[in-house]
């Protein structure tokens, strides 16, 4: 490849971010000579351009391998960033407790960066991305002094997949190189797709904190200043500051959600038919004649979303069967049979260990039996791991920040995990896995569900009535918050689609992107997947959950299987159709029609309130809001104020 041509196809990241003035600062750096297996010019110039601003000691090119892996995990050990869990009880896995102050995703340091602010929308932090890139121009200069910048090509999506895409993270922190190759397909490999001008998304990130020569490492280096930043024009992603999660782990949220939403709107301007990135699982749902289903179903952060993936069915549904695709993400495109196809962009579970057990989600505690990276849970005494909610506590713990604790600790309120603490892991390894889980084309999706986490009003199960009220649904979610975000918890918050912190341009116009796809295919002659608004998490008078929730939720889903195939009753009400206490089966489970009043009945001096904060939503987004999603707004009141309470 001419230089010429090569500069000419160099991502605005390298154009934007030039190398520092003394250009030989690059050709110091140990490793910056790629492999032989590296044949594409404009990433060697992006490496390079990168390596001269971070100024590391030396680069390293992942090629994805086992010994790879074992050796970065080992000089992790050396490090203290890493402790080695008993193998007799956890073979090949490893303890992370990182900094008290890098826990989470930090949504307040989290910028979408187009070149016009109404683009990013009221949804959305931004400032202007020259003013940005100068920012980071300052913080990435030299910010890798003393460290390795490791080179870490990855696919989201299965490998040749024409939904897959392909990005390369810039990372100075080995934790992250190694849980990129646990969720995403890291490796060699890669490059061949790649050859030599493919397409990738660049994503720069760095913890923060250089080391001036002779320093001691700390086991978790972070810095206090955090940017989390996204170029979607440029797609490009520059991450400082934290070592931790979506904020680090540049494939999961940056690029899968943020950067992808992006892609998938910008297909449409750029002639094609569109697609979705969203915050959802993916499951199979198998009927004991042999029938076979497919639901994606977005629930905000820490709401269940790993649990419904891998649902066990309870003893009385025998010859039903759930199967995994994905736990958190799904890239949705539309397929030339006119259906939406999914598939799972990620190649492991990055899940909120806090209330896992072997009760609440069996499938996914004998995935976690080996080959895990835990972050921020509690050591055992025998090397092993433990969590709130796992079992019993054990007499003694060292908690999430390496003191001892007991469990008068724990009675005291201080927790041994922290309850954003979390398991990396490889989805192969899940006991429910789905055989298409790895497909190049997807699986067709049948349903979408949409869910947030309310103890009020939202009754258990509502099917829209069409693709336009299925959309109102799940732009006016509103979810009460986790500690998956830092801040506070419990306040309700409208998240749109469980996008709120993920949707990568204005809500608006996803929104519109959302009901123009389901227009194109209508027209075309598709038939669309019916939509879902589900809640698990209506409380009583005492503040407990009604609803039992957990393999118990496969009745609501047995509901949509059977609406599917048009068989089963319910009846319509303001928002929708509900199912009756007699439209579900409840076979092995007492749950009586006064405790499914409780999470069915539909309060309407609430609802009055809800569609006001609707509104609120609504208002905030006015100036590109589509119409049509006032117009069902307009229809819902009108409904409540004539049919008032809906039957229970
Ligand atoms: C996650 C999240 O980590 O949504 O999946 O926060
Ligand atoms: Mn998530």
């Amino acid at each position: 490849m001419s230089h010429a041509r090569a500069q000419a196809a160099m991502t605005a990241s390298a154009r934007s971010v030039p190398p520092t003035p003394d250009a030989g600062a690059g050709a110091a750096v140990q490793g910056l000579d790629a492999p032989a297996w590296v044949r594409h010019a404009r990433l060697l110039e992006w490496v390079a351009a990168i390596a001269a601003l971070a100024q590391p000691d030396r680069i390293h090119w992942c090629d994805g391998s086992q010994e790879e892996y074992d050796r970065l995990c080992e000089q992790m050990v050396g490090a203290g960033t890493l402790r080695r869990l008993n193998p007799a009880k956890r073979p090949n896995s490893f303890l992370a407790l990182s900094d008290p102050g890098d826990v989470a995703r930090v949504e307040d340091r989290t910028f979408i960066c187009p070149e016009k602010r109404e683009d990013a929308g009221p949804t959305n932090n931004w400032v202007e991305p020259r003013e940005m890139r100068a920012t980071l121009r300052g913080l990435f200069e030299g910010c890798m002094r003393g460290r390795t910048l490791y080179v870490v090509p990855f696919s989201m999506g299965p490998l040749g997949s024409h939904i897959a895409h392909v990005g390369i993270e810039l990372t100075d922190s080995p934790y992250v190189a190694v849980s990129m190759r646990i969720m995403t397909r890291m490796g060699r490999t890669v490059y061949d797709i790649l050859g030599e001008d493919g397409g990738f998304v660049p994503c720069v990130h760095s913890v923060g904190k250089p080391l001036a020569a002779g320093e001691a490492d700390v086991p978790w280096p972070c810095s206090p200043t955090k940017y989390i930043v996204h170029f979607p024009e440029t797609r490009e992603i520059w991450s400082y500051g934290s070592g931790y999660g979506g904020n680090a782990l540049l494939g999961k949220k940056c690029f899968a959600l943020r950067i992808a939403s992006n892609m998938g709107r910008q297909d449409v301007q750029s002639g094609g038919i569109g697609w979705l990135a969203e915050h959802m699982l993916i499951l199979g749902v198998t009927s004991p004649e042999g029938r076979k289903y497919h639901v994606a179903a977005a629930f905000p952060s820490a709401c269940g979303k790993t649990n419904f993936a891998m649902l066990v069915p309870p003893k009385a549904f025998e010859g039903w069967k759930v199967t995994t695709i994905g736990d958190d993400i799904a890239w949705i495109k539309p397929h030339s049979d006119g259906r939406l196809y999914a598939i799972n962009p990620e190649a492991g579970f990055f899940g909120v260990a806090p209330g896992t057990s072997w009760k609440t989600n069996p499938n996914c505690l004998a995935t976690l039996s080996e080959n895990t990276i835990f972050t921020n849970v509690a050591l055992t005494d025998d090397g092993d791991v433990w969590w709130e909610g796992l079992s019993e506590p054990p007499a003694h713990l060292i908690d999430w920040q390496g003191r001892d604790w007991t469990p008068a600790d724990g009675k005291a309120g201080r927790k041994a995990a922290h309850p954003n603490s979390r398991f990396t892991v490889s989805i192969a390894q899940c006991p429910s896995i789905d055989p298409r889980w790895d497909s190049v084309d997807g699986v067709p999706i049948d349903a979408f569900i949409f869910g947030g986490r309310r103890s009020t009003t939202v009754p258990l199960v509502t099917e829209a009535r069409d693709w336009v009220e299925g959309v109102y649904m799940a732009a006016t979610m509103g979810s009460e918050t986790t500690a998956a975000q830092a801040g506070a918890t419990g306040v309700v918050r409208r998240d749109p689609f469980a996008m709120l912190p993920f949707c990568g341009y204005n809500m608006a116009d996803y929104f519109a992107h959302w009901l123009d796809l389901g227009h194109r295919l209508q027209a075309g002659g598709a038939k669309l997947p019916k939509i879902f608004c589900v809640n698990w998490f209506r409380t009583d008078e005492n503040g407990k959950f009604v609803w039992p929730g957990f393999g118990e939720n496969m009745r609501v889903l047995k509901w949509m299987i059977d609406r599917l195939e048009g068989r089963a009753e319910g009846v319509e009400h303001v928002f929708g159709t509900s199912p009756r206490h007699g439209d579900l089966s409840w076979s092995g489970l007492d749950f009586n029609p006064a405790d499914y009043a409780k999470i069915s009945s539909i309060d309407k001096a609430a609802w009055v309130q809800e569609l006001a904060l609707h509104e609120e939503l609504f208002e905030r987004l006015a100036p590109r809001l589509p119409r049509a999603l006032r117009a069902v707004k307009a229809q819902l009141e009108e409904r409540l104020q004539t049919e008032g309470r809906a039957a229970a």
